[in-house]
């Protein structure tokens, strides 16, 4: 029988789902789990059981399992065995699981979209929530129909639709679990390959449930220049300076996406590979805006300036600026795309 070593773990599969591109995410995952106050991580579609168990072996957690498919509870069972673990497995409808128990923390990592588990998952979480979303065509804009009826958002592909996709995926959760009085407080946030994932901690107060709007609204995207301004909800904005006609991105979550205490803890613990994306993360401003130089630079007809001269001069300038996660090519920033466009020509030289 084929057994898979990853982490701490040693797991057999038997013809269980088991992705192995999903190893990085799930190395992040456990160093975020270390990095948090929990005791206990509901693995609600556990398949193999493997993140649950690493969360076991390298966070120090008490997990539970759950997979509504008998043969993957047969597999987690063993792989229990094989670890030395003692838990509890499940094998039940996660939506009918989340409405009849709670647990403190609850992962939920199914195929394509979460959005049929957000509502009931946010019910069951007591403090934490961790979800993953692989349906990237619906998030970032390349299906629009898909976006709408699963996120009820509309989104578009552009430049940065990975940072819109992360804030379309957050706005919903917040959403869905404002319906239930709670707010979210997001921990941790990425998008890496085909997968988005996000970390929250989940608070029960209706003071910060009625202000949870102030950290939803929409992306104002214009397809001529494109420009990008973030705005509330019931805002609006006429059309662009250059003329052309605002597109409304959203629902999208336009406040923090990651808790920097916990974020520098898990930078602290990590090495390698993970050190370098989570210091990156780490390092994100605070916005919601973002850009690809490289665009920026083509548009002018210009070549492109180093990405990093331009995070420097933008803050010397007094703008919000950083490098992201997800494009090594784009600087997150406040600054407008005239802005913007100014500092790349005064970086670059005329080609
Ligand atoms: C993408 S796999 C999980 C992968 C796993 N978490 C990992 O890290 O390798 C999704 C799992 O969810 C299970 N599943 C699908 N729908 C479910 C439902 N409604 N309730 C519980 N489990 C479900 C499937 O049987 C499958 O094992
Ligand atoms: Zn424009």
């Amino acid at each position: 029988m084929v057994t898979v070593e990853e982490g701490k773990a040693k797991i057999i599969l038997d013809g269980v789902f088991y992705n192995p591109r999903m190893r990085f995410c799930r190395d992040l995952d456990v160093l975020i789990f270390s990095s948090i106050d929990s005791k206990e991580i509901l693995d609600s579609l556990a398949a193999s059981g493997i993140r649950g168990i690493r969360a076991a072996l390298e966070a120090k957690k008490m997990p539970k399992f759950n997979d509504i498919d008998k043969k993957a509870v047969e597999v987690i069972k063993k792989n229990l065995e094989i670890n030395g673990i003692d838990a509890e497995v499940y094998n039940c409808d996660a939506n009918k699981l989340f409405r009849e128990k709670k647990f403190e923390h609850v992962d939920v990592d199914p195929f394509g979209s979460p959005a049929i588990f957000i509502e009931s998952a946010c019910f069951s979480a007591k403090k934490y929530l961790s979800i993953t979303a692989t349906d990237t065509a619906a998030l970032c804009g390349s299906s629009t129909s898909s976006g709408l009826r699963k996120y009820s958002a509309f989104a578009v592909k552009t430049d940065t639709h990975h940072e819109t996709g992360l804030r379309i995926l957050l706005g919903f959760i917040a959403r869905q679990a404002t319906k239930i009085d709670k707010a979210i407080i997001p921990i941790a946030s990425w998008t890496f390959e085909h997968c988005y994932r996000v970390h929250l901690a989940l608070k029960r107060s209706s003071s910060a449930v009625s202000r949870i709007y102030e950290k939803i609204g929409y992306i104002f995207y214009c397809k001529s220049c494109n420009a990008k301004v973030v705005k509330g909800f019931g805002e609006v904005l006429e059309n662009c300076r250059c003329g052309g006609k605002f597109t409304q991105i959203g629902p999208l979550w336009i406040g923090e996406i990651k808790d920097k205490d916990v974020v520098s803890k898990a930078v602290k613990i990590a090495t390698g590979k993970a050190r370098k994306f989570l210091t990156i993360i780490l390092d994100e401003v605070d916005v919601a805006t973002s850009y690809d130089v490289q665009r920026v630079a083509q548009k002018l007809k210009i070549s492109t300036p180093p990405i990093q001269s331009v995070v420097e001069k933008l803050r010397g300038l007094g703008f919000k600026a950083s490098r992201s996660h997800y494009c090594g090519n784009c600087v997150k920033t406040d600054a407008s795309l005239d802005d913007l466009s100014e500092i790349v020509t005064s970086l670059s030289h005329q080609v």
